[in-house]
């Protein structure tokens, strides 16, 4: 499997339209989610993303994930929760505490897992369009985010922090831990180790070589596809990719990887509309819809989890059905 010979992947999304002004889906303490709820995960408003439970190997893990967007329409796992776990079985739950206290994985055979643990009580939960999933508490303070606690990949917008990892994964299907891992250094280096050796500059095979950059330097990625190692007052202490990727408007999939070579690669994984271009137009379909070809026109359809605002009008757009409701930040 080629992902066994490199360390780390890191997704890049693109979005073709402006950061997302929709509002976000508010998720209410005491929610359960079960491996064969319909559906078993709550969507991100632009219905992008997901949390919930995907099915793999001969069950579910609990995470993150792009919607139907890998090369075979699959699902592209973005954080998982509890990596070195065996998969639950049919039955699972994930759920919101009613005290807002804990995100708990809750075994068919009664076992219970901590997923998330908030700093403070939450009152709400949220998949948001960026591929964070948080809480917040009553004054919409976010208390725990997915994004502070990275498994493989780093999306847009997300930084791994001082003494912060990133663990390979054993393949694309397969989130469990591989065999190397890239430690942000609270000396400034970005290095990459095998996982099975000690933290040595030694035994690390590759490295930005920018220690002495200062404290508190973090890996970033920025909205343009540029992956970076920042200091907190926001000054570049080194680009890792050259120039930006092209962005010409649609929805692009970006892999990063640094071969145990030490050699650095990115590479496009999936373009979301590659010859048609009829979607691509900005606001072809409403608020929380997606549009698809349909014939020589387009058609627009709603994610799972939403229902058309109007169902004479699809164009106009899709909200949230049920009982989530808005999140206001
Ligand atoms: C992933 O790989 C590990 C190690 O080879 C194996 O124990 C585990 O069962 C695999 N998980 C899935 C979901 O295939
Ligand atoms: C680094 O971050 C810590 C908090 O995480 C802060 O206390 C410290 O002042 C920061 N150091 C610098 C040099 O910015
Ligand atoms: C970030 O780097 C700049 C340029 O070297 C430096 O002026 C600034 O003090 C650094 N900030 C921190 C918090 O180290
Ligand atoms: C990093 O790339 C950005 C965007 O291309 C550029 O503006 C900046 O000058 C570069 N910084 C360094 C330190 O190379
Ligand atoms: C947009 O950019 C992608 C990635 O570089 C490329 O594959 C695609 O052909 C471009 N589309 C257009 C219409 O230029
Ligand atoms: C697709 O196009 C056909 C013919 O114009 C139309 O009847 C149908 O309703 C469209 N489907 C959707 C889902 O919009
Ligand atoms: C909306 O939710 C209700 C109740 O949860 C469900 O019965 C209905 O089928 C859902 N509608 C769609 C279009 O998913
Ligand atoms: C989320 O919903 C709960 C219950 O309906 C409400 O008390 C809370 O204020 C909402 N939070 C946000 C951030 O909208």
């Amino acid at each position: 499997m080629a992902t066994k010979t490199f360390i780390i992947i890191l997704f890049i999304y693109m979005f073709s339209t402006s950061r997302a002004q929709t509002p976000q889906s508010n998720i209410t303490t005491g929610s359960t989610l079960y491996t064969n709820s319909s559906p078993n995960f709550w969507p991100s408003p632009s219905g992008h993303f997901a949390f919930g439970f995907y099915p793999t190997g001969n069950g579910f893990k609990a995470g993150i994930w792009l919607i139907g967007s890998g090369p075979a329409n699959d699902i592209i796992d973005v954080w998982t929760a509890r990596r070195t776990d065996p998969v639950v079985s049919s039955g699972a739950a994930l759920q919101f505490s009613v005290d807002g206290s804990r995100v708990l994985l809750r075994n068919s055979n009664g076992e219970v897992q901590l997923i998330a643990e908030p700093t403070r009580t939450a009152v709400a939960a949220a998949m948001l369009d960026s591929g964070n999933f948080v809480l917040c508490d009553s004054s919409s303070q976010t208390v725990w985010a997915s994004f502070d606690h990275p498994t493989d990949t780093l999306l847009v917008s997300q930084k791994l922090a001082k003494d912060s990892e990133l663990y390979s994964s054993m393949s694309l299907t397969n989130q469990s831990i591989g065999n190397f891992k890239l430690l942000m250094q609270s000396d400034g280096n970005l290095n990459a180790f095998p996982l099975r050796s000690i933290q040595d500059g030694k035994y690390g095979y590759w490295s930005s070589y920018t220690s002495g950059a200062g404290h508190n330097v973090t890996l970033n990625l920025d909205q343009y596809g540029i992956l970076y190692l920042g200091n907190s007052t926001g000054f570049i202490v080194k680009n890792l990719t050259d120039g930006r990727p092209s962005v010409n408007g649609t929805t692009l999939l970006y892999q990063h990887q640094i071969g145990t070579s030490g050699s650095f690669s990115s590479k496009i994984l999936w373009v979301a509309i590659v010859d048609e271009d009829r979607c691509v137009v900005k606001g072809a379909c409403g608020l929380n819809s997606y549009c698809s070809l349909n014939g020589t026109g387009i058609a627009c359809f709603c994610p799972p989890g939403f229902i058309y605002i109007d169902p004479e009008k699809p164009q106009e757009g899709c909200k949230l059905n049920s009982t989530i409701e808005d999140c206001l930040e």
